[in-house]
């Protein structure tokens, strides 16, 4: 009998729905040439199901999250001008992604930065930096911190504006991120970053004291100390120096994307949200409404993130180095889609998502055959 595992897919906004077909297409064919059957059923999340259901993380996509094997969630949210449609409670990031991160304690997010030899034409860094690639990994802490804390607004007596929002960290909520990053640290080249800002921030005080006792456990592991300001200069000029970095929250949000950026482009960053018990998949890339629905979005991303989900949920790292692999032969083959084109050095043959995916599927097929 073949093993059975139910997905569940956040289509969300932009050109999620794009990602989310292809996403589907390869479950498909897993399922159907290896002795595993993915059943995935699309529920509503973010604006468009705020749009069509009043809610934008309904009832019913709830329940189907809790009893999912794992989630892929595609991006989500609007343009500046069209959020402004939809109430502040109701806005996809604060209606439905935080609340699914919260609910699902998905606490560590991992975005791996990988520039291998098929995509070094995409960095905007020279070739002496990037040297023989592009290999870490960050792990940001996904449910605490600013993000989290209460916000609040008033008027003071003068009539000026005021604003406070909290940042909270418990103790557990900064050990267990912390193990977690050790633990991959420890299965990779066993050194971790750790980024904070102790100089200013009591939050990082705690947190770097916690981590004395966390490494403790970890003596393989050489961990190192950077300034979140230096580290981004860092991450620009030296980025084959990190491996494994560890941060909150929101230093990882800021961080992540100039990761991005050292790539070339959002569109070749997975992600992985993972918790104790559950774990959801997602591009890091944001919903890019001014190209939505032409079918010229790299899928990069989000098959990478589905790779990720074969190796970390369901434990099939062949399956997940093929499906990597297929995926990065078809930008060695000189083809990209229209969105990436732009932030090559090279000239390459641009092709539509659909065609871009045909053909990660042909080399798959060639893999597993
Ligand atoms: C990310 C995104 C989200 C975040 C937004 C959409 C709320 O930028 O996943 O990095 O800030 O975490
Ligand atoms: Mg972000």
């Amino acid at each position: 009998m073949k093993k059975e595992y139910k997905i569940v897919l956040l289509e969300g906004d932009g050109i999620g729905p794009e990602m989310t077909a292809e996403v589907a297409r390869l479950f498909d064919f897993l399922s159907e040439k290896q002795d595993v059957k993915f059943n995935y059923k699309i529920m509503p999340f973010g604006a468009s199901s705020f749009f069509v259901t009043g809610s934008s993380f309904p009832l019913a996509t709830q329940q189907a999250c809790e009893n999912a094997d794992a989630i892929f969630k595609g991006p989500i949210g609007l343009s500046f001008e069209d959020t402004k449609e939809i109430p502040l409670e109701e806005r996809p990031e604060r209606g439905a992604l935080l609340p699914l991160r919260k609910k699902l304690q998905t606490y560590a997010n991992f975005r791996p930065v990988l520039l291998p030899a098929e995509l070094s034409h995409f960095s905007p860094l020279k070739k002496e930096v990037v040297g023989n690639g592009i290999d870490l990994l960050m792990i940001r802490e996904l449910v605490g911190g600013l993000y989290f804390g209460e916000k609040k607004r008033g008027v003071d007596s003068n009539g000026k504006r005021w604003v406070t929002e909290e940042l909270n960290y418990t103790e557990d909520q900064i050990r267990n991120i912390q193990i977690t990053a050790l633990q991959a640290a420890s299965q990779r080249r066993k050194k971790l970053c750790n980024i904070h800002k102790s100089n200013v921030l009591l939050s990082s005080i705690v947190w770097n004291e916690i981590l004395e006792e966390t490494a403790k456990d970890f003596p393989d592991v050489e961990v190192e100390h950077m300034l979140v300001d230096a580290a981004a200069t860092a991450l620009s000029l030296k980025p084959g120096s990190f491996d494994v970095m560890v941060m909150e929250n929101m230093f990882g949000d800021i961080l992540s994307d100039q990761a991005g950026g050292i790539l070339g482009s959002l569109g070749l960053m997975p992600s992985a949200c993972m918790g104790k018990t559950q774990a959801y998949y997602e591009p890091s890339h944001g919903s890019a409404p001014d190209i939505a629905g032409k079918g010229i979005a790299n899928p990069y991303s989000s098959i990478a993130s589905i790779a990720m989900m074969l190796r970390m949920s369901f434990n099939m790292p062949r399956e997940a180095d093929l499906v990597q692999k297929a995926i990065l032969s078809v930008f060695a083959s000189g083809v990209t889609t229209p969105d990436l084109g732009a932030f090559s050095n090279k000239q390459l043959k641009q092709v539509t998502t659909r065609e871009f995916c045909d053909q990660m599927l042909a080399n798959l097929a060639k893999e597993l055959s």
